[in-house]
């Protein structure tokens, strides 16, 4: 990814009324998933306050892939995290000391439960789980990541939105001292994403806190953040500190560095080029400089579970 600045923000685009779920629909999305019933397991998240360690009461989800997860070190050094560096192999470099503890996460908005929580307090009313999933970038390569995380839909849920939230907001902590990135002009800080309330409330993106059963690496964004597998990686947000329930649509880092090339939704679609390169095919990290590209799937091979949610939408205009 290359970012040029722009102050140039594309007008919001409009969600219609059905993109909004009510409370009730998203309990029952949040329980059905292809027909199977995930059952809460009533255990709280707890994540020790160290990297790397191991994540206990962790649920199997359904909703894993079962193709082969890549190696932990490709997972933990071939990283974007640019409040790191902009190379690949600089967030695991530069990461390494990155103080993830005390962390406050504040939730604010139009939601009726609000305010400013310790990660662990945050965390306490949620479901570890682990699902395996498909991740593809938007510079056409992809892994395959045993995340451990809780469900984006009952943070969601637990918050309580009122009925004039439509998007969900997330920003990075932006810290100079500490992430040599941001010192930079490299994007416009802090790093910010965002979802509309129906995405964030479908099933599949989770809050990831874990890779491989154990507390996630600083560089892969410690100690929190977004994962939504059917869209370009640069949705998930790391190392998040806020979480704003809106109105009107939030902006998103990338959109704002590049309105051309980076859109609001960032669904991965093959038959969408990004206008300097094809996304028909990815490589696979880890699968060698000799292995063929594979075809990349429409919303990453989640089609079943999301494509409803944009079927009123252009998605050549709304990229
Ligand atoms: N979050 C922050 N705060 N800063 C970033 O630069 N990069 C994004 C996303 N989240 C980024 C971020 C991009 S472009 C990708 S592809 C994914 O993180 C990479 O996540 P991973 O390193 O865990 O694979």
């Amino acid at each position: 990814m290359l970012s040029k600045k722009s102050s140039d923000i594309r007008p919001s685009e409009i969600t219609s009324e059905s993109n909004y779920i009510n409370r009730r629909d998203f309990i029952r999305a949040g329980a059905i998933v292809g027909g199977a019933l995930i059952a809460p397991s009533g255990m709280s998240a707890v994540v020790p306050d160290t990297t790397l360690a191991k994540l206990s009461d962790v649920a199997v989800s359904p909703l894993s892939t079962d193709e082969t997860p890549n190696s932990f070190e490709d997972i933990a050094t071939y990283n974007n995290f640019y409040e790191f560096g902009l190379g690949k192999d600089d967030p695991h470099k530069y990461a390494e000391d990155f103080k993830t503890r005390p962390w406050t996460i504040e939730v604010s908005g139009e939601a009726e439960k609000t305010g400013t929580y310790n990660f662990d307090d945050f965390m306490r009313p949620f479901d570890l789980e682990e699902r395996i999933y498909r991740m593809r970038c938007v510079e056409a390569w992809s892994m395959v990541i045993p995340w451990v995380g809780i469900s984006l839909a009952e943070v969601v849920k637990h918050f309580q939105p009122t009925s004039k939230a439509q998007y969900v907001a997330f920003e990075t902590l932006n810290d100079r001292e500490q992430m040599p990135g941001v010192r930079g002009r490299s994007l416009d800080w802090p790093y910010r994403e965002g979802l509309t309330i129906a995405e964030a409330t479908n099933p599949l993106p989770i809050l990831a806190v874990g890779i491989y059963g154990n507390s996630i690496p600083n560089q892969n964004g410690a100690p929190i953040r977004l994962v939504v597998p059917w869209k370009y990686g640069f949705k998930g947000i790391k190392s998040i500190v806020k979480i704003k329930f809106m109105s009107t649509r939030p902006k998103n880092s990338w959109n704002m560095a590049i309105p051309d090339e980076y859109g609001f939704y960032a669904n991965v679609n093959p038959s969408v080029s990004h206008p300097r390169w094809s996304q028909a095919r990815e490589r696979r990290i880890g699968s060698g400089i000799f292995a063929d590209k594979q075809e990349t799937l429409m919303f990453n091979g989640y089609a079943e579970q999301v494509a409803h949610l944009y079927k009123d939408l252009d998605l050549r205009r709304n990229f």
